[in-house]
């Protein structure tokens, strides 16, 4: 059958990508439908380069017709590469017996150059066809021109029929197994809804059916809960969630189908089992230890750290919130702390300014301006009085000693948000109970924090790690405690006047935001939100149907979710001084978590955060390059944040320059 490289076409609002040939299409990243060519036995094509006729040539193309694999002949180098364009072949036999004719090596190259162009990869496979007094000779050549297999002269019919069957049990079967596997990696990695494998045809293709076009939903919610151990326990199951219909389905096509295709199967299964999808791995070759701690240290929780529980029992007390702090009255705003929030709209707003002018309440005054600018208290019919007592509630649970995570960060963050929200698309996106539902989740994300990562209360056994079985601790804590301190008390419960419904669905989106800062889940949220929203929105121009993309209920929380996380670690964008300022305090935080470690005879969940050692210049470096850039990359292209890129270019170069004078320091030294 003629076999081209992939096809493109435009099936109900998504991208389908059709491989054939072994499902080459890597490089095409909408894809969502995979084809996987089937490699039934016997159905290949081979091009024969041969100047001219003879025995030789003749016992192959004997051969090929024997083998029913489809065959062309050329006859010069030139005709052998526009064949070689059209027709993509999987097997290329090129006569080196003649250096007269044309030069064989040299040809090799030229059509493993082309076939990379068409595929992104090299995998061909090439076969020379020597004259028996070469035998003798290496190989070594023949191999580096990209050659992988020397057949000596021998025209026999059958010995070259011989050669080729063994080519396509081996090989090529090989071949069609990486491509066919390499089709469905890439579409679970770029897809994310629907991922059909059909035949190149979208039917069922002779020799093999899949019966069946898998059409699977891989984000579903709640997926990471679901842990399948056992077939019989899938099979059992009444209730299927998408993951298991997907496993079931996989199971049944893999019976009837030939080996590779099942074996392609068994990977993708392999991985869909797994809870991770979308965190990127982090192979050996990732030797950077700032990325490894930071990973270590951010994107893992006790589950995966703890390997044994003799620190369990180790308990470290953590803070417990205080009661309720005495409001003070605050019935006007010092005109000292006004005057430093006046630009409070800018993104180059100094909250440090502010920070020193209010005596350590920075989030209660900046959360009273922002809230009302965005009519808060109307939305929510609450005196501004609560709003007020709310504001210094929550703020009295942050922990002034924490050298980042204090009530500083919060309102930065709050800062970040209220911009973010201002911007033209996220206005379009959202609904005012999004806004009020993000602002407030900004305002408490971190409230209560100690000052110490995940990790570290998971390895130390703290009471908030066995509280929330090491999963999301710090987050849950956050969220939880924000509604205890908010309803424990009428005078600052700012939800007391709403309806029932419109106070779950707000509280429900204030939770889903606070977790969304979990760095655990930083890879999923920036993926999800590349492919449900950039992608569709990059791919169409007409008004109705970005409405469309911008407000369906699935995408707002994508957005909320990608805005407060952008808002929460957006210091590497903020203005050089500033994104110094916060470096420093983010640095002293876990310098001191490693202190402490090393006191208790923890595990040290962060090395390189050691304050004799540190560079800080080369973990903020990491620090961008891992989590900040493609992040801020897809935050930007939504949202249009040309100045906040800016300022993260001007940092990442601040950063590498110091660290190019091996300084470890937050600033250079003095002249
Ligand atoms: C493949 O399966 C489909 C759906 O079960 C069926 O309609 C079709 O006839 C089958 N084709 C072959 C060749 O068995
Ligand atoms: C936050 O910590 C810094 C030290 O890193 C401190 O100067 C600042 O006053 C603290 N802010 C609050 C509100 O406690
Ligand atoms: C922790 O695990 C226990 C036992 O499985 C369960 O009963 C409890 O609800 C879990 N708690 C949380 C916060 O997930």
């Amino acid at each position: 059958m003629p076999l081209k490289s992939h096809g493109l076409t435009q099936a109900r609002g998504y991208v389908k990508v059709c491989c054939l040939v072994g499902g080459c299409m890597c490089t095409l990243s909408d894809c969502v439908r995979v084809c996987v060519r089937t490699v039934s036995p016997l159905t290949g094509t081979v091009l024969l380069v041969f100047a001219k006729e003879d025995s030789q040539n003749n016992g192959f193309c004997w051969a090929c017709e024997k083998a029913n694999f489809r065959c062309n002949v050329a006859r010069t180098p030139e005709a052998a590469l526009e064949c070689f364009k059209e027709k993509h072949h999987d097997l290329v036999i090129i006569d080196h017996r003649h250096s007269r004719y044309f030069d064989a090596e040299s040809l090799c190259r030229e059509v493993l150059l082309i076939h990379f162009y068409l595929n992104g990869f090299v995998d061909l496979f090439g076969v020379c066809c020597c004259r028996p007094d070469r035998e003798e000779a290496s190989v070594m050549p023949l191999i580096k021109s990209g050659f992988n297999r020397r057949y000596v002269e021998n025209a026999n019919m059958m010995a070259c029929y011989n050669e080729l069957l063994q080519l396509e049990r081996g090989e090529v079967l090989a071949q069609f197994k990486l491509r066919a596997c390499n089709a469905i990696f890439t579409a679970l990695e770029q897809s994310q809804e629907a991922i059909e494998i059909t035949n190149e045809d979208q039917v069922i293709q002779v020799g093999f059916n899949y019966s069946v076009v898998v059409e699977f939903v891989l984000m579903f919610p709640g997926s990471s809960q679901r842990r399948h151990s056992s077939m019989a326990r899938i099979h059992s199951m009444t209730i299927e969630a998408p993951i298991t219909k997907v496993i079931n389905i996989i199971n049944a096509a893999q019976e009837s189908s030939p080996m590779p295709v099942a074996e392609a199967l068994d990977r993708v299964l392999e991985i869909l089992r797994t809870t991770e999808l979308y965190s990127p791995q982090l192979g050996t070759k990732e030797e950077d230890p700032h990325t490894n701690d930071l990973v270590g240290g951010l994107m893992t929780d006790g589950l995966r750290r703890l390997s044994g529980n003799e620190y369990i029992f180790a308990a470290k007390q953590p803070h417990l919130p205080s009661h309720l702090a005495m409001p003070l009255s605050l019935n006007d705003i010092p005109p000292h702390v006004a005057q430093t929030m006046e630009n409070e709209d800018s993104w180059d707003f100094d909250i440090f300014n502010l920070e020193t002018a209010c005596l350590k309440r920075p989030l209660t005054y900046l959360g009273l301006k922002i809230f009302s600018r965005f009519g808060v208290c109307e939305f929510l019919s609450c005196p501004e009085a609560t709003l007020r007592s709310w504001l210094q509630g929550i703020e009295a649970n942050y922990h002034s000693t924490n050298s980042y995570h204090n009530s500083s960060h919060a309102a930065d963050v709050l800062h970040a948000t209220a911009y973010f929200l201002c911007k033209e698309r996220v206005k379009q996106s959202l609904e005012q109970i999004d806004e009020v539902a993000a602002l407030i989740a900004a305002t408490v994300h971190d409230v209560d924090h100690p000052g110490r990562t995940n990790s570290f209360l998971c390895n130390a056994g703290s009471e908030l790690a066995i509280l929330y079985n090491d999963t999301a601790v710090l987050e849950s804590h956050h969220a939880a405690l924000a509604f205890q301190i908010t309803t424990r008390d009428d005078k600052c419960n700012i939800f007391r006047n709403m309806e029932r419904n419109e106070y779950r669905t707000l509280r429900q989106a204030i939770i889903d935001m606070v977790l969304a800062t979990e760095m655990t889940k930083h890879f999923e949220h920036v993926n999800k939100f590349v492919n449900s929203i950039n992608k569709p929105l990059a791919g169409i121009g007409d008004e109705e149907s970005v409405k469309g993309i911008l407000t369906s209920p699935d995408n707002r929380i994508l957005v909320k979710r990608m805005l407060i996380k952008c808002a929460d670690i957006s210091n590497p964008c903020r203005p050089l001084e500033l994104c110094i300022e916060w470096a420093g305090r983010i640095s002293e935080e876990y310098f001191a978590q490693t202190d402490e470690e090393k006191r208790q005879s923890l595990p040290v969940v962060m090395p390189v955060f050691d304050r004799n050692t540190c560079s800080i210049p080369k973990s903020q470096i990491s620090f961008i390059d891992y989590f900040i850039t493609d992040m801020f990359d897809a935050w930007d292209a939504f949202a249009d944040l040309p100045n906040l890129m800016q300022h993260l270019d001007n940092n990442f170069k601040y950063w590498k320059g110091l660290d190019e004078r091996k300084l470890h320091s937050l600033r250079p030294p003095p002249e």
